[in-house]
């Protein structure tokens, strides 16, 4: 069983020239890193791609939660979970078949994502929930960190917690997008039970010690913990 809630922190916000140093920070403090991989098509914005993340396996044991916000991850996917990511989360809006890349995924021995963005519903995507582990709901629009949370955003969370429970399901809910100690305790409220925290974590002094407070906000807010 894996643990909950989920902490995750984003090397969006790392120093890029020390990315195996930055995971190695939070290792024993949170549960994955999330590794958001931009193709300045999907998204107006360029990060890092397959490479790095092979070499950065060999860094650390940590797993890695790779969040692909490119167009065509058919195409790209399996290559990541290939490369030993645990979990490879991609767009609904980006995909024109979900349900047959999460099986691809799942057969290439990683957890399968799904994730929407801010403009996107969710409920014409309700359905492929037995078929995924993660659903990720964005917090804000997909493309950069540092923006500001999006309370509006958990009527979806909440939508997709009903669902889970409803039909007693295993799939990890995850928001990501302007998540902090200011606003983490309301996202776990609403059914949320993995946290994404890029300039939380990494902007702070100590980002272990960062990480250990989210969990504890989420542990006190007395929700699925
Ligand atoms: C943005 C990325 C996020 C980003 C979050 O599109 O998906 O993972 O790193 O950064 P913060 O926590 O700073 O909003
Ligand atoms: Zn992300």
């Amino acid at each position: 069983m894996e643990p909950s809630p989920i902490i995750a922190p984003s090397i969006l916000a790392a120093d890029f020239a020390r990315l195996a140093e930055e995971v190695r920070a939070v290792e024993g403090a949170a549960d994955w890193v999330h590794v958001d991989v931009m193709d300045n098509h999907f998204v107006p914005n360029l990060t890092i791609g397959l490479p790095v993340v092979q070499s950065l396996r060999k860094a650390t044991d940590i797993p890695f939660d790779v969040h692909l916000m490119i167009t065509e991850p058919e195409r790209w996917a399996p290559g990541f979970a290939e490369a030993g990511a645990y979990n490879v989360t991609f767009h609904a809006e980006a995909c024109e078949d979900p349900f047959a890349l999460a099986k691809t995924l799942r057969a290439a021995g990683a957890k399968a994502g799904l994730a929407i963005d801010r403009d996107t519903p969710v409920e014409p995507y309700l359905e492929l929930l037995p078929f995924v582990d993660t659903l990720l709901i964005m917090t804000i629009k997909a493309g950069f960190g540092g923006q500001k949370f999006m309370p509006e955003m958990l009527d979806k969370v909440r939508d997709v917690r009903r669902r889970i429970t409803a039909k007693g399901l295993e799939v990890r809910l995850e928001v990501d997008g302007g998540i902090s100690a200011d606003t983490i305790e309301q996202a776990a409220e609403a059914g949320a039970d993995a946290f994404v925290a890029g300039t939380a974590v990494y902007g702070a002094d100590d980002p272990a010690e960062a990480v250990r407070k989210l969990r504890a906000q989420v542990l006190h807010s007395g929700v699925r913990a």
